[in-house]
């Protein structure tokens, strides 16, 4: 047994019968039915399936923003779903990263006061030197005082990644981050993630319509109807046990 063996399979996400039931009674969802999923430090994942299948639930639960009825979240072997509010936003400040469709940026605050504010609420040091320096690495650094409504859309989520990545994460969560983006620059932002992801060695969950951008991930799964239907990872061990 190699050593090394086990550091690259080091197991950073745990799902274990994870469960939830989202509305009112009279509207109630099951999104999530009983999934179980182990994602290992490093992996690239693409989680793809058609639109009201679970797939922003199941990372809205991923980055502890959303509690399982029943079953057990681990991350980075911590068992979320026994925390407190307090402990699970503080986990979440340090480990997970999250950027959204629709970038989510504060208007009234310029690009790096959206990117510095929320480590300085975190109590991290060096906040802004830290902003500045995250923002110029997404090739933002002439852009640092424009507000959010001065930026392009590419810009405002190159801003979105930044702050994300500020306080180096182990695991950067992405919910379909280039739908509201043109193809070109689309391009250019999942470029920018997974060359961060491959620079810091993060694991990136990433959700996308878009079936070329998930293949580029190291591993692909399927959502449907709050399901897990087919896991490439999965997949490759069914096939490698002789028949
Ligand atoms: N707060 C909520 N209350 C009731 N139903 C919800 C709520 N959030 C999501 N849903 C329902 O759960 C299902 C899954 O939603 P979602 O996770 O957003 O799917 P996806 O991201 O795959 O499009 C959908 O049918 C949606 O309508
Ligand atoms: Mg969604």
């Amino acid at each position: 047994m190699d050593i090394g063996l086990f550091a690259l399979t080091e197991t950073v996400i745990e799902l274990k019968n994870a469960d939830l039931t989202l509305g009112s009674a009279a509207a109630s969802v099951h999104v999530l039915k009983g999934i179980d999923l182990t994602i290992d430090a490093g992996e690239a994942v693409g989680i793809i399936g058609p639109s009201g299948s679970g797939k922003s639930t199941l990372l809205m639960v991923l980055a502890g923003l959303e509690r399982l009825d029943s079953g057990e979240i681990f991350i980075k072997n911590a068992p979320l779903h026994s925390f407190s509010e307090d402990a699970l936003a503080e986990f979440r400040g340090r480990n997970i990263g999250i950027v959204f469709q629709s970038f989510h940026l504060i208007a009234n605050m310029t690009a790096l006061e959206n990117v510095a504010v929320p480590l300085e609420l975190a109590g991290i040091s060096e906040a802004f030197d830290i902003a500045r320096r995250e923002l110029t690495a997404v090739g933002l650094g002439d852009r640092l005082n424009h507000y959010p409504g001065q930026l392009s859309g590419g810009e405002q989520q190159r801003v979105a990644i930044a702050r994300a990545l500020a306080p180096s994460p182990a695991l950067l969560i992405a919910d379909e981050p280039t739908g509201n983006l043109d193809t070109e620059t689309g391009k250019q932002i999942a470029d920018l993630l997974f060359a961060k992801q491959a620079e810091r060695g993060m694991t990136l969950l990433l959700v996308t319509h878009d079936n070329s951008l998930a293949a580029r991930c190291s591993r692909q799964i399927r959502v449907r109807s709050g399901e897990i239907v087919e896991d490439s990872a999965k997949r490759t061990v069914d096939q490698a046990v002789p028949a």
